[in-house]
């Protein structure tokens, strides 16, 4: 495998019992300051997609905010932001996906996308797919095409760990289960 991996996967804190307990929270925050380990993140997936002629990378508010626009920048494309309901201040289509408890929703902007366009989605983690789910549908409705969806992390649970709603799933470390680091 990419020696780069283990020290990325060694960057992120792992938080026992955040936001509840039970839970063992994916920090990526700390990846974000260590930056060999951040430009890695960055050129591995940059990479894997300059030569695949995408002009658009979505990235899934909050996180996918962290790391979607410095691949876009390194490739070339524009940098399309998915956001939660009601951030976005012009007209959007919106797609809703359900969760632990309840509901959310992703929202984007008309003519962000056109038809056509090839497209990458990008978020820090997948743990269901749902809300990679709904970046592929909002995509999908303007009548751009999905060539994959990226991670850096990827939960046991995502339950087919190679495709999101038919399109391929691209995922860099599995999550840490302890802190070694403390
Ligand atoms: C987290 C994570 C992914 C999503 C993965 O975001 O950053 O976006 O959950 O879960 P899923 O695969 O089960 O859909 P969250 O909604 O907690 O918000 P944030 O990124 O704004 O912190
Ligand atoms: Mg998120």
């Amino acid at each position: 495998g990419d020696p780069r991996l283990q020290a990325i996967s060694r960057a992120i804190r792992v938080v026992p019992d955040f936001p509840k307990p039970g839970i063992m929270f994916q920090d990526i925050t700390t990846l974000l300051l260590d930056h060999k380990a951040f430009k890695d993140t960055v050129d591995i997936f940059v990479d894997r997609y300059r030569d695949m002629d995408i002009s658009v990378v979505a990235g899934v508010e909050a996180r996918g905010f962290m790391f979607g626009p410095a691949i876009a920048l390194a490739i070339g494309a524009k940098f399309v932001p998915l956001r939660k309901p009601r951030k976005l201040p012009g007209e959007v289509i919106s797609e809703s996906y359900v969760l632990e408890y309840g509901t959310d929703c992703l929202e984007m902007h008309v003519g962000a996308v056109e038809p056509g366009e090839r497209a990458i989605v990008i978020d820090d983690l997948v743990a269901t797919g749902g809300t990679l789910s709904a970046a592929i549908k909002l995509l999908e409705r303007v009548g751009a095409e999905v060539v994959e969806c990226a991670c850096v992390i990827g939960l046991p649970e995502v339950k087919d760990r190679r495709r999101i709603r038919g399109k391929p799933l691209y995922i860099l470390v599995e999550p840490r289960l302890l802190d070694e680091c403390r």
